[in-house]
């Protein structure tokens, strides 16, 4: 897809990857929309780039049908729908309680899947293009943040059915796995509904041991991002030297069904001899 003129919509854009996001496109030629639960920064980011800022809550889906309608009113439709809002303070399961869950599930799953429920006619009409912002944490698991991985494992699930089940109608969906990046992701409970508090912390993700991981900028990650939009790629994989962690998840399964085809052969050579004695006895 060329993104020259094309209309795109950004949840989440009024920051972080969002942010970085509506630059690349809108550099590209693009026409921005720039949806976050925080109009003032949607609008700061939208003067940017000379495009529109709208307010929306994700985790609600009369409020993504109404950004879907603003958007259709202002720009005649959609070309790109970037589902990228997402949230992720930290802490162990046992940690959280039901207002944790409602929160990540809501904000990163379902505004995830809210996206493409309001979209998809308009994309459709386009032929358009999604890009998911899913997570390395989507891919093999992060001690710590298990709450943000399950929501994240659901993304890339869902990420994936949905690029072939829209295959067939030319619409390309794509993945993005970013790892860490520097962004206000460490300091995401700044905008959590007031009065839904749990067991969650914002951890700032950059400090004490995460201090040597292999931070990106989110102005590297658009580029990825954009590249694999415009080419209509399945995954947009950020920190490609980071393949250990997936291969080593991926070998885990991979020997616990060789040990389960083990079992199996020898269940089906018959009973061991003492077994055998045993039954008889
Ligand atoms: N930063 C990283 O290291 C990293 C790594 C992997 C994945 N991600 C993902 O990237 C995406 C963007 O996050 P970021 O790192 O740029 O963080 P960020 O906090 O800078 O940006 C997230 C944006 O989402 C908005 N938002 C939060 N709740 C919302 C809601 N209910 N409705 C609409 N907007 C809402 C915030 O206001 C903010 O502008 C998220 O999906 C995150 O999970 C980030």
């Amino acid at each position: 897809m060329d993104v020259q003129g094309k209309v795109a919509v950004i949840t989440g854009g009024g920051s972080g990857i969002g942010r970085a996001i509506a630059l690349r496109l809108a550099a590209q030629g693009a026409r921005v929309a720039v949806a976050d639960i925080d109009l003032g920064a949607a609008q700061r980011v939208a003067a940017e780039v000379g495009g529109a800022g709208f307010a929306v809550d994700v985790s609600e889906l009369a409020s993504v049908t109404a950004l879907a309608e603003a958007v259709r009113a202002r720009y005649g439709g959609t070309d790109i729908l970037v589902n990228n809002a997402g949230v992720a303070s930290t802490g162990r399961l046992e940690s959280m309680n039901d207002a944790d869950w409602a929160w990540l599930l809501g904000v990163n799953l379902m505004g995830t899947i809210h996206g493409v429920t309001a979209f998809l006619p308009q994309l459709r009409a386009a032929g358009g293009a999604i890009l998911n912002t899913g997570s390395m944490a989507g891919l093999a698991p992060d001690a710590g943040m298990g709450g943000y991985g399950t929501t994240k494992f659901a993304v890339t699930a869902y990420t994936e059915v949905l690029a072939d089940e829209l295959a067939d109608e030319g619409i390309a969906v794509t993945l993005l796995a970013p790892g860490p990046v520097r962004t206000g992701l460490g300091a995401s409970s700044r905008n959590r509904p007031e009065g839904s508090a749990g067991g969650l912390v914002d951890v700032d993700l950059a400090a004490g041991d995460g201090g040597g991981l292999p931070w990106l900028e989110a102005e590297e990650v658009a580029v990825i991002a954009v590249d694999a939009l415009a080419e209509g790629r399945r995954y947009a994989i950020t920190h490609p030297d980071w393949s250990d962690v997936v291969i080593r998840r991926h070998r885990a399964i991979e020997h616990a069904f060789a040990e389960a085809e083990a079992k199996a052969e020898a269940a089906a050579a018959g009973p061991a001899d003492g077994a055998r004695v045993s039954e008889r006895g």
